[in-house]
């Protein structure tokens, strides 16, 4: 008999009260607006330049095409460094603005790339760092930016995780010269589907402007549809509207999670708080001991239970014939590939349920 009888998904969105919902498409319906910079996009918008303290943040379909978009419109050539441990939609928006990626080692306690195999990888072909903040965990934002500097590159941050998360008392988006948001239905906040970009160079508008709308009126390279539409943007602005009560949710559930598990030995939680840092994050991974045992059996033996749980991130990127590159050693990515497993965590998770998971996974671990 599994332990729950139906199953407990890895993450569940946020599915906020219907009724706040209905009554703002009755508002979307009355003014026949449904996309294309409408009203309700706008009032999302301002929502989360106040979030983001910058009026530079833009909208768009999905995070993989807003990461997209800024490696176009700031006219990036040649190679962009990106951390091995990510998730392919990293990669591929280096791909899809005509760029080669060149993929580096990540650091093992943030798990977000080695400021020093940046270092090491940057030649005078490299046009750009795509950082990723990891699982609520910053990168090394000083680091980092100093190669930038010096070596007069753009630094672009994938903050997909992030929402919500300030560093060094400033938001995350304050740090490089763009960050991407994801507002997939997974996230903190979301929009069902969407991205927000936020950006230092107010000069960048004109051109996403013209990027996700098929490169109408000239002022990008290439142009696609990536708008975002007026009902995705009503479900963020209510969701985003929630983040006090969602980022209480979590880190009670974080709580819970990190008590239960202090007392199983072999598996390591992944999430540093580490100095200055604030909000919520919206995943829990763990990292099994060598000696536990295989990952995959552990989550084949949670599965039986009915327990969802993700190899988030395996394999590493460099592995994937699809980026064409040449293989580059990065070690810590291939360990942590291989030990990483993400466990259920939502805001609506229920607390019993949580002490159930670590149950099963107690179990899992000793048989
Ligand atoms: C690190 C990272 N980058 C990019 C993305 C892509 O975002 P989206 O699903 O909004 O396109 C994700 C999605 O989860 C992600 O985890």
């Amino acid at each position: 008999m599994p332990l729950f009888p139906s199953r407990v998904p890895v993450t569940r969105p946020v599915l906020p009260d219907i009724s706040a919902i209905a009554a703002g498409l009755e508002d979307v319906w009355a003014r026949g607006w449904l996309t294309n910079n409408g009203p309700q996009l706008q009032a999302f918008r301002d929502d989360l330049c106040t979030l983001f303290e910058t009026p530079h943040v833009d909208l768009l379909a999905n995070g993989a095409v807003a990461l997209e978009a800024v490696l176009d419109c700031m006219e990036l050539e040649g190679e962009v460094i990106v951390p091995a441990f990510t998730f392919p939609a990293t990669a591929h928006a280096v791909l899809r603005a005509g760029l080669k990626p060149v993929f580096a080692d990540i650091e093992p306690t943030r798990l977000t790339v080695d400021p020093e195999a940046v270092e090491a990888l940057c030649t005078d072909r490299t046009s750009a760092i795509l950082a990723v903040h990891m699982f609520g965990m910053p990168c090394f934002v000083d680091a980092l930016q100093k190669i930038a500097d010096r070596r007069g590159i753009a630094l672009i941050y994938d903050a997909a995780h992030m929402l919500g998360i300030r560093y060094q008392g400033r938001p995350i988006s304050a740090y490089g010269d763009a960050a991407m948001f994801s507002l997939h239905a997974t996230k903190v906040v979301h929009a069902v589907e969407g991205g927000a970009l936020v950006y230092r160079d107010g000069a960048l508008r004109p051109k996403l402007a013209s990027f996700v709308n098929h490169g109408i009126g000239g002022a990008s390279r290439r142009g696609t549809n990536a708008k975002m539409s007026e009902l995705h943007a009503l479900v963020g602005r209510i969701v985003l509207a929630e983040l006090p009560r969602i980022s209480a949710r979590l880190e009670k559930l974080r709580a819970i999670y990190d008590d239960a598990l202090s007392g199983i030995s072999g598996v390591q939680r992944v999430y540093n708080m580490c100095d200055g840092l604030e909000g919520a994050s919206g995943f829990y991974p763990v990292l099994f001991d060598k000696d536990v045992g295989s990952r995959d059996e552990i989550m084949a033996a949670l599965a039986a239970d009915n327990i969802d749980t993700r190899a988030y991130f395996d394999p590493p990127l460099n592995e994937d014939p699809r980026f064409g590159t040449e293989p580059v050693g990065t070690p810590v990515a291939k360990d942590i590939s291989g030990r990483i497993m993400a466990l259920p965590f939502f805001a609506d998770l229920d607390h019993e349920d949580a002490g159930k998971i670590v149950m099963a996974l107690k179990r899992a671990i000793e048989t």
